[in-house]
C-alpha cells in the first residue's frame, strides 16, 4: 500500500512537472533505465514538486532519518517546519511500528545468544523514551519545538505519570522469561529515584537487577556518553555480561562497554549528547 502510494506520488509528479527541456512520460516503466534519470531529478530537488510547490513531508522525513542515524547531531530544537510532522509521527502508528521493528530485532538477538543461566546475563534499558514514555509531556509542550526546560520537565517526572512504551514493556517481559536480568540506566538524577521506582512499577516493570540513576555531584559536567559508559564498565567489572543495550539516544549506545549489541529506538523530539 505504502509503496503503491509512493509510486503514485512519483507518477503524479512526473505527469505534471513543469521542469523545462525534459520529456516527461505519463507512465513509469521501471524496466527502462533512461526513466530512472527522470525519477532522480525529484530526489535531487526534494523540496520542489509539481509547479514548484513543496512536497509535503519529504524534507522532514529526510531530517528524521538523518537524526535517527546520528548524522545530524547536537541539535537543540526540532526545525520549525518539521514540528507538525514530528507530532503526527509520534502520535500516530508510525512511531509505534518503528519501535516494534527495533524491539522485535532485539528479542531475536537475545534468543540467538547462548545464555549461561548464572544470573549474570543482563540487558541495559534506558528509561526516558525507552522504558517510559514522556509523550504526554511533549504533546502538550510542542513536540521538541522549544529548548529543554528542566523546571517543566522535572515537574512532569515528579508526577510519576509516564506510561510505558508498550513495545519496550513487551521486550522487557520476554527478556525476563529468557532468564535475562534487567538493568535500568538513566540520566534521571538520584533525587528522582523514588518517583521513578513508583512509576516503573505502576506501569508494569515489576522487577530489576539494578536501577542506576545519575549521581549529579560525581558526574557533574559529564556527558551522557561518559556517564553511561562508566556505569556499564562497573557492571562488567562486577561480572555482568551485557547481552543487549537499548535506548532512544545515541549517547545511550556509544562509548565503551556497550554490550553485545545495541538497539536504537526512534526519538525525533530531542537530542542528548
Ligand atoms: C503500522 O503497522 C500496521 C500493521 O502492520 C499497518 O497496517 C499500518 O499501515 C502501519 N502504519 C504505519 C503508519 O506504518
Ligand atoms: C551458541 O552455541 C552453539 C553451540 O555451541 C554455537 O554453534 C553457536 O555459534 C553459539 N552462538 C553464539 C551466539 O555464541
Ligand atoms: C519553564 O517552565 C516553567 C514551568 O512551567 C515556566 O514557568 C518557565 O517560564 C519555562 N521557561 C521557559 C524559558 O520557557
Ligand atoms: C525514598 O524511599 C525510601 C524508602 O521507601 C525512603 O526511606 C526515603 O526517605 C525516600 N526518599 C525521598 C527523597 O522521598
Ligand atoms: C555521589 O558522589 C559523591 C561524590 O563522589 C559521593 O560523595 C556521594 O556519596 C554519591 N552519592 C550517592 C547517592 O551515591
Ligand atoms: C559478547 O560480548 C562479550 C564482551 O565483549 C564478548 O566477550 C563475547 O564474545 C560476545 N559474545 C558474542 C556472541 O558476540
Ligand atoms: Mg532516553
Amino acid at each position: 500500500m505504502k509503496i503503491l502510494q509512493v509510486f503514485s506520488l512519483i507518477s503524479t509528479l512526473l505527469a505534471t512537472s513543469q521542469v523545462p527541456d525534459l520529456h516527461i512520460p505519463n507512465q513509469i516503466h521501471l524496466h527502462r533505465p533512461d526513466l530512472h534519470i527522470y525519477n532522480q531529478i525529484h530526489f535531487l530537488r526534494p523540496l520542489s514538486g509539481s509547479h514548484g510547490h513543496d512536497i509535503p513531508g519529504v524534507s522532514c522525513s529526510s531530517w528524521r532519518l538523518a537524526v535517527e542515524t546520528n548524522n545530524i547531531i547536537g541539535w537543540t530544537i526540532v526545525p520549525e517546519e518539521c514540528v507538525n510532522y514530528v507530532g503526527h509521527y509520534m502520535l500516530g502508528q508510525h512511531y509505534r511500528n518503528d519501535s516494534k521493528v527495533v524491539t522485535d530485532a532485539a528479542l531475536d538477538h537475545a534468543k540467538s545468544m547462548n545464555l549461561t543461566g548464572d544470573g549474570k546475563d543482563i540487558w541495559v534499558f534506558d528509561v526516558d523514551e525507552t522504558t517510559l514514555s514522556n509523550l504526554p509531556y511533549y504533546a502538550s509542550n510542542g513536540f521538541g519545538s522549544t529548548p529543554y526546560n528542566s523546571t517543566a520537565f522535572n515537574a512532569w517526572v515528579l508526577e510519576g505519570k509516564a506510561p510505558a512504551l508498550p513495545e519496550s514493556l513487551k521486550l522487557y517481559k520476554s527478556l525476563l522469561s529468557l532468564g535475562i536480568k534487567v538493568v535500568f540506566l538513566t540520566g534521571r538524577p538520584e533525587d528522582q529515584r523514588n518517583v521513578t521506582v513508583a512509576n516503573l512499577k505502576e506501569v508494569g516493570y515489576h522487577t530489576w537487577e539494578k536501577l542506576i540513576l545519575k549521581n549529579s555531584t560525581y558526574y557533574s559536567g559529564s556527558t551522557a556518553v561518559v556517564y553511561k559508559s562508566k556505569e556499564r564498565k562497573k557492571l562488567e567489572e562486577n561480572g555482568y555480561r551485557i547481552i543487549g543495550n537499548i535506548g532512544d539516544q545515541w549517547s545511550d549506545l556509544l562509548g565503551t562497554n556497550t554490550g553485545n549489541r545495541t538497539f536504537k529506538l526512534p526519538d525525533p523530539m530531542y537530542y542528548i549528547s
